[in-house]
């Protein structure tokens, strides 16, 4: 269930093998800003929690929010894994990026794996910003990354990804995208097969859009809702961003 809807589904089930696809660097780099800017952070869509753990088990008190209860629920199963300080430092909140206030400021509010590509209007990207800016302090950071395409183009395509698991078992992705270049925005269908002895036993789907931001049309908003860009790399690894980077990823804080 997701509290409305939002532009991505993240399915119920999904959520299971979520991770084994996702796995990505970029935890020392939201762990060193929190250690920066106050260990105290809060991670926007904070899905299955691999990385508000992370955080949490660095000594960082960690918040997370998310609008689909399915992921909150898979946050909550990681996170009862954990020790009794890690678990009394991560607090999991069902909560909308687009409208939220939990009343409390952060060092560092960071928004990560591409999901701001996810607000696909503007005004839902202007409210999130808004929202952002209430939990930051004059000496905090908010940091996001987001998906850098140079040049977008109209296209379409199928790739298939396979991670074995335990015990003769493995889990099969296929996934369909496609990219409308004058609305830019890309549509992803994801299908989840998990194989047992050869057999498919389950299948799960997802799908949704994420809006293809450029540089200047997100230095724009972050403008126009109060922020000043304080770091702009091309990698988790701060390094330098240019034309053939993937990414862009940003740190901001209030102008
Ligand atoms: C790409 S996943 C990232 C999960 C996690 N942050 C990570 O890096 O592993 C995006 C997450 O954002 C959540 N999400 C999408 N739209 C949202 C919204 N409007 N408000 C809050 N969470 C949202 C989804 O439910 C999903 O868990």
């Amino acid at each position: 269930m997701s509290v409305d809807g939002g532009n991505m589904t993240y399915r119920e089930g999904a959520e299971k093998y979520y991770d084994l696809f996702g796995a990505k660097a970029d935890a020392p780099f939201y762990i060193s800003l929190a250690h920066r800017y106050g260990d105290k952070a809060l991670e926007l869509g904070v899905g299955t929690a691999r990385l508000a753990i992370q955080l949490a088990r660095d000594g960082v008190e960690t918040w997370g929010i998310d609008n689909a209860l399915h992921m909150l629920k898979a946050a909550e199963a990681n996170l009862a894994r954990e020790s009794h300080e890690v678990r009394n430092r991560l607090h999991l909140k069902l909560a909308d990026v687009r409208d939220f206030n939990l009343g409390e400021r952060f060092g560092l509010v960071y928004f990560p794996s591409f999901s701001f590509d996810h607000l696909i209007d503007r005004k839902d990207q202007v409210a999130a910003l808004r929202a952002i800016r209430g939990h930051l302090s004059p000496d905090s950071v908010y940091a996001f990354d987001l998906a850098y395409v140079p040049e977008i183009k109209a296209d379409s395509g199928w790739f298939v990804q396979r991670r074995p698991l335990e015990e003769h078992r493995m889990v099969i992705r296929t996934g369909f995208h496609r990219t409308d270049p004058e609305k830019r925005i890309m549509s992803m269908d994801l299908w989840y097969e998990l194989y047992e002895e050869g057999r498919m036993t389950e299948r799960y789907h997802e799908g949704g859009e994420v809006y293809i931001h450029t540089p200047d049309g997100i230095k724009h908003l972050l403008k126009e809702t109060g922020y000043k860009i304080i770091s702009w790399y091309g990698g988790h690894e701060e390094q330098e961003f240019t034309e053939n980077s993937e990414m862009m990823v940003i740190v901001a804080r209030q102008a």
